[in-house]
């Protein structure tokens, strides 16, 4: 869990306290995050109120509400509302999850939301992901293959298959590598745990050609080893995935093939 809690000298202020739903008697309170790049003011934290009873069951129903209803100015990802694009990550009540799939009752008192923390913010609850995709392109992921391509599919048996379980279904979300202390200091060259798991996911596809180099590239006192298995990455993620045990399979690869 990653608590945000805000220092006695936080730039962040007290911004506006929006009006209560007229009528309404079933109501929740949010303080949520807001930064525009344009107006040249500090980051500060707006109070929202929205009317239970007409409104969604989870988090990014919400910030829809509020952004339907009551400021259109608040700014947030999202697309699916399945838990599949991976989009609409954020800091929800001192966790990094999914607005879409974290249910508004698992929240006890008035529900804060920030943006994943430690990374850049483009505006209000979106962060600045470029270096993230990067690092992501950075580790290939996609199949690499020596072999010439066989003519109708590259072929997998079941059992090999099953290895990708728990792998593949990464949204690349950032929620992980946010969480992690590690990527928050050394975030530059450490590649951090989503980047390390779809590492892992690709070096043990057993159609991939491309394994020994996969693994010269993480040898690097950065990009592999600043895991120190905090496992912030594995308690946060909103899929149930362990990236930490990933990066820990790849750092057992490494010394196998040492030996
Ligand atoms: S491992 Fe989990 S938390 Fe990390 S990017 Fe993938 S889905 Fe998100
Ligand atoms: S909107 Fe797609 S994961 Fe939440």
């Amino acid at each position: 869990m990653v608590q945000l809690t805000l220092p006695t000298n936080s730039r962040i202020t007290t911004g506006k306290t929006w009006p209560k739903p007229e009528g309404a008697s079933n109501v929740r309170k949010f303080q949520i995050y807001r930064w525009n790049p344009d107006d040249g003011q500090n980051p500060r934290v707006d109070t929202y109120f929205v009317d239970m009873d007409d409104c969604g069951p989870m988090v990014l129903d919400a910030l829809i509400y509020i952004k339907n209803k009551v400021d259109p100015t608040l700014t947030f990802r999202r697309s699916c509302r399945e838990g599949i694009c991976g989009s609409c990550a954020m800091n929800i009540d001192g966790i990094n999850t999914l607005a879409c799939i974290y249910g508004m009752d698992e929240i006890k008192g008035d529900v804060k939301i920030y943006p994943l923390p430690h990374m850049p913010v483009v505006k209000d609850l979106i962060p600045d992901l470029t270096h993230f995709y990067a690092q992501h392109a950075s580790i290939m992921p996609w199949l690499e293959t020596k072999t010439n391509r066989p003519a109708k599919e590259w072929r997998q048996s079941i059992e090999d298959r099953k290895k990708l379980d728990g792998l593949y279904e990464c949204v690349m979300c950032a929620s992980c590598s946010t969480s992690c202390p590690s990527y928050w200091w050394n975030g530059d060259r450490y590649l951090g745990p989503a980047a390390l798991l779809h590492a892992y996911r690709w070096i043990i596809d057993s159609r991939d050609e491309a394994t020994g180099e996969r693994l010269d590239q993480l040898e690097d006192p950065f990009k592999l080893y600043r895991c120190h298995t905090i496992m912030n990455c594995a308690k946060t993620c909103p899929k149930g995935l362990n990236p930490a045990k990933a990066i820990a399979e790849i750092k057992k690869m490494m010394v196998e093939r040492a030996v």
